[in-house]
């Protein structure tokens, strides 16, 4: 068996409801963070972790994501002719070498782990990651190369992990933790969003995964799970005891943008990182925060004084 990570999974086939109407034509994985598209970050994540092949598990109307690694000629040679060498660069940057980027569908949405199981042909019998573009992670180390340097320790399942407040268990798989030492929990079962009153614990599964080849084959027969679906927490979770499952609580800042408020704050805190736009940035913050504030005084002043009104009267 390849004890490398060389391939990667990128589902990608949902339809972005939460983002209507901007999700209308474009894909959800196209909505920029500053000026990249969440599948640019997603793939640049994985090949700056040593990943050598993506396979994208599109959907109807989301051949763009395959279109957005494609060479286009007509504009680089427009950019080459006018002289504009930082945006030609940026772009010839960003496109992968040619055969790295492959793509299949899934035909109909049937859950997370139907999707990584269209992809088994591309693993055969490798170890393999999943990366779920939604999740936007900020970090000095990508958070994939975290989760190899865990899988080289420990091989096996390897999941990035977060704390969650307990009221929001029911929108992650959760771990049931069987060690833990601050940093990487062992976890000797995984439940697909649970209520928070049965939640085996806090510690939720963020969009990256390293797989045993094993995952593959139990998606064969993974029955649909929580919300009707075919659930990749199922299929990881029935190659327990065979297979170890381990969380690490990796190093940086998830953004969640399949959701409006993560999505706005990750555009925020990647946007602050860059020279030529934090200066202009922070100023504008500033402002808006001092506006709130203004605001907030008013509203609690004029509520104190019909409270003494009523008082009074
Ligand atoms: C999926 C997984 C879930 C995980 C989450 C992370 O859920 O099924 O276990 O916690 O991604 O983002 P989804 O967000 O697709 O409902």
């Amino acid at each position: 068996m390849t004890r490398r990570v060389r391939k990667a999974v990128f589902p990608v086939a949902g339809l972005g409801t939460r983002f209507l109407p901007a999700t209308k034509l474009v894909a959800k994985e196209m909505l920029p963070v500053v000026d990249k598209p969440l599948i640019q970050y997603a793939v640049e994540e994985a090949f700056a972790a040593g990943i050598e092949y993506c396979m994208f598990i599109t959907g109807r109307g989301k051949a763009v994501l395959v279109d957005h690694f494609d060479s286009a000629p007509e504009l680089e040679a427009m950019l080459r002719d006018r002289g504009k060498q930082e945006p030609l660069a940026e772009l010839l940057g960003g496109r992968p070498k040619a055969g790295t980027i492959l793509a299949t569908r899934q035909q109909a949405p049937l859950g997370l782990g139907h999707a990584v199981s269209c992809a088994r042909a591309f693993t055969d019998d490798e170890p393999f990651a999943v990366i779920l573009p939604d999740d936007l992670i900020l970090s000095d180390r990508p958070c994939l190369s975290q989760l190899i340097d865990v899988w080289s320790e420990h091989g096996g399942n390897v999941i990035a992990v977060e704390e969650v407040d307990r009221s929001r268990t029911a929108n992650y798989g959760i771990l049931d933790v069987a060690a833990d030492d601050g940093r990487v929990a062992r976890a000797q079962g995984l439940v697909e969003k649970p209520q928070p009153d049965v939640a085996p614990s806090r510690l939720a599964i963020i969009g990256r995964y390293v797989l045993d080849p094993k995952v593959m084959r139990a998606l064969e027969s993974t029955a649909p799970g929580a919300g009707g679906e075919i659930q990749l927490t199922d299929a990881i979770r029935a190659t327990l005891p065979d297979v170890a499952i381990h969380g690490l609580r990796f190093d940086g800042m998830r953004f969640d943008c399949g959701d409006k408020v993560g999505f706005i704050e990750a555009n925020l805190a990647f946007a602050l990182e860059r020279p030529d736009i934090r200066p202009r940035l922070v100023q504008s913050l500033k402002a808006t925060v001092a506006a709130l504030e203004a605001e907030e005084d008013r509203t609690g002043m004029a509520q104190r004084t019909s409270t003494a009104v009523d008082a009074a009267s």
